[in-house]
């Protein structure tokens, strides 16, 4: 009973019939050689150097490639410090509402990478859509899902005076701004005398024009703000900039993580593979900040009970009529500051498009796509490995056929390009 474990395989081997021997042996060695699959299948691959594309790939996604923020010339106090004092300030007010309650950040909560949690937003009413980081969102042309807006003021005028948002009115937000006296002189500095204002809504196109001009101001001042929300360095960013300096980081042979905390895991190495190759991902999610800034139908279902919609097609018809506008008088740039608008492309293959999302920031933004249909990232591979066929125009992503263990790893890596906007305290902060 108490021999040594060693003597039970050869008392075994002696006591038992010759086919029973046999028999037992080969379930050893199918249940070995099953153990040795499960493990190679749970076990990353071993780590393998970057070829020179690869490299090349990940060079262009690193944050150390993102340009200065590019001037808009069509806000003349863009980047002016006394309008993102008033935009900051604006941007946390509920008193732009119509019933009080309801501010920017009541959406778009500097705790959450300026997104709600939720997945369609929730202001004066219930909306259609997924509220959007808005950190990184000035490097884009465009503005909205559907990209109706071509720039950041003529997008913060939107919600302003949409019923389901703050539902204010232009006349209400301009006789605020006068009779608040931290913002009226604000407004003063920055734009001269603040005009007449009508006291209800406007009678006559003059009292309308007055309240147009401070409200469009306001949202300027707005912009101004947004464009301080710059994204940060991340540890995907990290890694990427020892590896581009010739630092080839190889996790320990023994298999224990103990790599420090700005280099990527074997599993999130792999991952990053598989998203700038096998995936596919960087035909769209391209560039430092994982977008091309363009407009891309993937398949996505409406939201329960919405009907689909036509995307990009309508955002362009939108934006081409939007009086706010590059080409609109409140813009101060010329004809040739608006080349993305002129030359806007539209047409069939952009049914049911909507913007390329930043993939930084992913961590605490679910649920994901435009309307949040989406819960969580697994959902979001599991929604490109099979790419099902869209409801409106066509799924421009292919089928992926990923393994369990691969869509892991890629989800691994995404949540590596997570990290604090690199903007001062202050403005994350009401004022
Ligand atoms: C009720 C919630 C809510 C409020 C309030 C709100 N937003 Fe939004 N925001 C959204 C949603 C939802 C979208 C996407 C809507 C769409 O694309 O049609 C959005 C889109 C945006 C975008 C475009 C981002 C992108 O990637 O295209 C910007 C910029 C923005 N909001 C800024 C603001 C500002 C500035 C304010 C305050 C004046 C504001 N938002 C108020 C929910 C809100
Ligand atoms: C054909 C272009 C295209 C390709 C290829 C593509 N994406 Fe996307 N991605 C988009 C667009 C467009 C959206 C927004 C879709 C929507 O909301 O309807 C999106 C949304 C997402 C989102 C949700 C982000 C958010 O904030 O809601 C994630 C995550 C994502 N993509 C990851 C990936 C990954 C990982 C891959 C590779 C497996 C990939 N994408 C391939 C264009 C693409």
């Amino acid at each position: 009973m108490f021999l040594p474990i060693v003597k039970w395989p050869k008392i075994f081997w002696a006591s038992a019939q010759r086919k029973q021997r046999w028999y037992t042996l080969a379930g050893l060695l199918a249940f070995a050689a099953a153990l040795g699959v499960a493990y190679s299948v749970h076990q990353p691959d071993p780590p393998q150097s970057w070829s020179d594309a690869e490299l090349r790939a990940i060079g262009s996604l690193w944050i150390g490639a993102l340009p200065p923020l590019p001037k808009d010339p069509t806000n003349a106090v863009a980047d002016h410090p006394l309008a993102q004092r008033l935009g900051h300030r604006l941007f946390f007010d509920a008193r732009l509402s119509a019933n009080g309650a309801v501010s920017c950040a009541t959406c778009h909560r500097p705790e959450q990478r300026f997104t709600d949690g939720l997945a369609r937003a929730v202001g004066l009413g219930l909306g259609n859509f997924n509220t959007p980081s808005l950190v990184g969102t000035a490097y884009s042309p465009w503005q909205f899902w559907n990209g109706r807006a071509d720039s950041l003021w003529a997008q913060a005028a939107s919600p302003l005076e949409n019923p389901l948002e703050h539902g204010g009115s232009r006349a209400a937000i301009a006789r605020l701004i006068a009779a608040d006296p931290a913002y009226a002189r604000l407004y003063r500095n920055l734009f001269g005398p603040l005009p007449e204002l009508p006291r209800g809504e406007p009678a006559n196109a003059a009292e309308q024009q007055a309240a147009t001009e401070v409200f469009v101001s306001a949202a300027k001042a707005l912009a101004a703000y947004e464009r301080r929300l710059l994204p940060g360095e991340t540890r995907f960013d990290r890694y990427a900039a020892n590896l581009l300096a010739g630092d080839f980081p190889r996790p320990p042979a023994n298999g224990v993580e103990t790599l420090p905390s700005d280099h990527l895991n074997r599993v999130e190495v792999e991952g990053l593979r598989l998203f700038i190759g096998q995936a596919q991902c960087m035909n769209c999610h391209n560039g430092p900040l994982f977008t091309n800034h363009e407009f891309h139908n993937t398949g996505v279902l409406p939201a329960p009970g919405a009907l689909p919609d036509l995307g990009r097609v309508v955002g362009a018809e939108l934006v081409r009529s939007d009086p706010l506008n590059c080409l609109g008088r409140h813009s101060v740039g010329t004809a040739k500051d608006c080349v993305e608008l002129r030359f806007l492309r539209t047409g069939e293959d952009l049914i049911g498009a909507r913007k390329t999302p930043s993939l930084r920031n992913l961590q605490g933004t679910a649920p994901y796509m435009h309307a949040g249909q989406l819960r969580n990232l697994g959902e979001v591979l599991d929604h490109y490995n099979r790419a099902p066929n869209a409801i409106v125009g066509h799924n421009e992503a292919k089928p992926l056929r990923l393994l369990p263990y691969q869509l892991k790893r890629l989800e691994a890596f995404l949540r590596s390009l997570d990290a604090p906007p690199a903007t001062a305290h202050k403005w994350l902060l009401p004022p």
